[in-house]
């Protein structure tokens, strides 16, 4: 490929969702393990999630309605797409799964890879495809953060599997030589602390075990490191958070969600929240309600959003841009 002689400016056009038609709500929960509608409601927000038909869905069909709904929104089709980025933690093939979007999609000039970074996946692949952008080497790139975490969750330990739900989001980037919206971003990695969430493989077994987690350690890791993100992604471009229109966290729990907003003084209302109907995600969650505000109009062109993941890794991540 050859060097391009200017810099080109990154702006996201399109997006689109997926989640699966099947519901299961805290009561349902609740005749599995030992809690309740009222439990799971108070401390999480959570009173639905959306379960993958585990013999008639994978990852790959997830992925693949939210992108072509993401292709469709940008007025592209799929012979358009340079490069499509699969941010997953829950593949249909350790490796790799964004080769079969690629077929499935007949987007057959794109590079197709997967990208593995839990909930912080889609920021992380947002980073990642603007830099392909910026350096001139792709001109349109789909972003698909997908996951199918009740494949991997112990129905029986109500500690994770009240918190998790199915689902995909997808976004494309274009290179845009006049207008730059992608404005900054900050991404961190601890793995001092990565024992505190797991997915882990397991020898004993020769398989992976479920996943495991340290809920309030992870929930103050977060409440205490999100903030700072925010506002790092925000200095490159002279913002502060008081310029923020919509703050779209992880949608990890809405406590958390209340804490990182309160913390910042940002109001309430500009801290979109989706997570009583799907739960937590994970790599979906936040293009799951981008896609979502957009659709309702909640979300205007120009807008400035602030995205953050955050999750096993730990990993945590903000990206600052404008909408359109
Ligand atoms: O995407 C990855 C990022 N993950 C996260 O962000 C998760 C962050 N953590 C959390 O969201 C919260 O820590 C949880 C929702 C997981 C747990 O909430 P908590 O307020 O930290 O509860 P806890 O773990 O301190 O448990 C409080 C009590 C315990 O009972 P005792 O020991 O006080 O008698 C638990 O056994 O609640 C009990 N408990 C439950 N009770 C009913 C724990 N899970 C449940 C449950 N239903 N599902």
């Amino acid at each position: 490929m050859q060097k391009p002689d200017v810099s080109y400016g990154v702006r996201i056009i399109g997006c689109g969702s997926y989640a699966p038609e099947q519901v299961m709500t805290n009561d349902e929960l609740s005749q599995r393990v030992d809690t309740s509608d009222e439990w799971i409601a108070s401390r999480t927000g959570i009173r639905a999630r959306r379960i993958a038909d585990p013999t008639k869905q994978s990852l790959t069909d997830l992925a693949t309605l939210a992108a072509a709904q993401a292709i469709e929104s940008a007025n592209l089709t799929p012979q358009d797409i340079d490069l499509i980025i699969l941010a997953t933690s829950t593949t249909d093939d350790l490796f790799g799964t964004a080769a079969r979007v690629q077929r499935s999609l007949k987007a057959d000039r794109a590079v197709a890879f997967d990208l593995s970074a839990a909930c912080s996946g889609f920021v992380f692949g947002l980073v990642t495809a603007s830099q392909f952008i910026r350096s001139g080497a792709y001109q349109n790139v789909l972003l698909i953060g997908a996951d199918i975490m009740s494949r991997w969750v112990d129905w029986s330990d109500r500690g994770t599997c009240i918190l998790f739900g199915d689902g995909a989001g997808a976004v494309v980037l274009q290179a845009s030589p006049q207008q730059d919206n992608f404005l900054g971003f900050e991404l961190r990695t601890n793995g001092q602390d990565n024992s505190l969430l797991n997915l882990s493989y397991n020898s004993d077994r020769s398989s992976f075990d479920y996943i495991t987690m340290n809920g309030k350690e992870v929930y103050r890791f977060a409440v205490k490191m999100v903030p700072e993100a925010i506002e790092k992604s925000l200095h490159r471009s002279n913002l502060t958070t008081a310029d923020i229109d919509w703050l779209i966290l992880h949608q990890a729990n809405q406590r958390i969600l209340d804490a990182v907003g309160d913390r910042l003084g940002i109001d309430r209302a500009k801290v979109i929240s989706n997570i009583a109907n799907y739960g937590n995600t994970s790599a979906a969650s936040i293009p799951l309600a981008l896609d979502e505000s957009v659709r309702s109009g909640k979300i205007q062109a120009n807008d400035l959003i602030v995205a953050v993941g955050f999750g096993a890794g730990l990993s945590w991540g903000a990206a600052a841009f404008r909408w359109g």
